[in-house]
């Protein structure tokens, strides 16, 4: 049997219209522009109205990309959302959008790796191809994190946004597609980045509300550090589990979390800013939904040619992060 390359036959996102700056932020909490901009690059961010689920900006998302590949949804083998902000703990968010787009012959689940989650959702959602399973697979990072923040907390409130990306994955010809990809946890380091309350083990009520356990909790420069240590990793890793160096490599997405651990781990890996696609300052840290946004409009503005290199590389709660590289299998195509 031939190897089978799996590559992105499309790609769509979608974000919500409601912008919030820093300016808006600074009459909410004791916050500034110039801290937010210096400490993490954001600019403002978009955050989704009281009406609007994670899974309606999925499900907007998933319906561009099937338009830029060019299918239908009934041709759909799979959905798969990447979320940390599901609509509800069940029914799966994948399943809500497999409604929404009716993908009548689609299995759907979610999965839960926070900001590492949408290439966690690659790898998975590829494996099914290359296994012979399925053909038509379509993947999505969602989140409206603007429903699990502490808006009383600067540490937290000025760093979130809410948006999804999504991308159809297919078989594409050998040459191209996934080369290489890794998937990691560190769950011993888990608590540094927590949502305590609304689970099992710390179940909702009045109290958890009024304490605001309920909301995002984290050790920022906890995250920092491992997150500027798992880039550099990573991406060494997966260059060479591909057979490729560093100056092969044409384009980078990380996870837009802060630009100072862009720039660290750029630094360290001695790679070019004009090689790397960077959105935050637009929307903040869209958790799940940062690379396929970003992703999105890097092949917008053409950034990315076929054949190119690029590499994706998340991190996040777990804490997890994930990386993959990509030999770019299309053309980019205005929808
Ligand atoms: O997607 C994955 C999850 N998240 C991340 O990747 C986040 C990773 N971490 C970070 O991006 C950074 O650690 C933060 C942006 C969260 C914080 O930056 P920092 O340089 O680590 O700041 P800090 O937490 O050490 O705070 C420095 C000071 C503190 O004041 P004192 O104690 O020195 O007086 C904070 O209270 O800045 C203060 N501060 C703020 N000041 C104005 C924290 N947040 C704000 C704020 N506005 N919004």
């Amino acid at each position: 049997m031939n190897k089978i390359s799996v590559g992105i036959t499309g790609i769509g996102s979608f974000v919500p219209e409601k912008i919030i700056t820093n300016e808006d932020l600074s009459k909410i909490v004791d916050t500034n522009d110039e801290w937010i901009i210096t400490r993490t690059g954001i600019r403002e961010r978009r955050i989704a109205d009281e009406n609007t689920a994670t899974s309606d900006l999925a499900t907007e998302a998933g319906k561009r990309a099937l338009l830029d590949a060019g299918i239908d949804a009934s041709e759909l083998d799979l959905i798969i959302v990447a979320t940390a902000t599901p609509d509800h703990a069940f029914p799966s968010t994948a399943a809500i959008v497999q409604k929404n787009i009716g993908a009548s012959k689609a299995a759907a689940f979610d999965i839960s790796v926070g900001c590492s989650g949408f290439v966690y959702a690659m790898v998975t959602g590829s494996t099914f191809i290359t296994s012979g399973i399925y053909k038509k697979v379509m993947i999505i990072g969602a989140e409206t994190l603007s429903k699990i923040v502490d808006w009383t907390d600067r540490n937290t409130c000025v760093l979130f946004g809410d948006g999804a990306g999504a991308c159809i994955l297919e078989s594409c010809d050998e040459s191209f597609g996934i080369l290489s990809s890794e998937l990691g946890s560190d769950g011993v380091n888990g608590e540094v980045l927590i949502l305590p309350a609304g689970g099992s083990r710390m179940p909702s009520t009045e109290e958890t509300v009024r304490e605001k356990l309920n909301t995002i909790k984290m050790d920022g420069k906890e995250v920092f550090k491992f997150a500027v240590r798992v880039i550099e990793k990573s991406s060494l890793s997966v260059l060479d589990s591909a057979g490729l160096e560093i100056e092969d490599l044409d384009f980078l997405v990380p996870h837009q979390a802060n630009t100072r651990i862009i720039d660290a781990a750029m630094k360290k890996l001695k790679l070019n800013k004009d090689k790397i696609h960077i959105n935050l300052d637009k929307y903040g840290n869209m958790s799940a939904a940062s690379i396929p946004v970003a992703l999105d409009e890097a092949v917008r503005e053409n950034r990315i040619k076929k054949g190119d290199n690029v590499l994706l590389i998340a991190f996040g709660a777990g804490l997890s992060w994930a990386s993959t590289i990509i030999r770019w299998n299309k053309e980019a195509k205005n929808v």
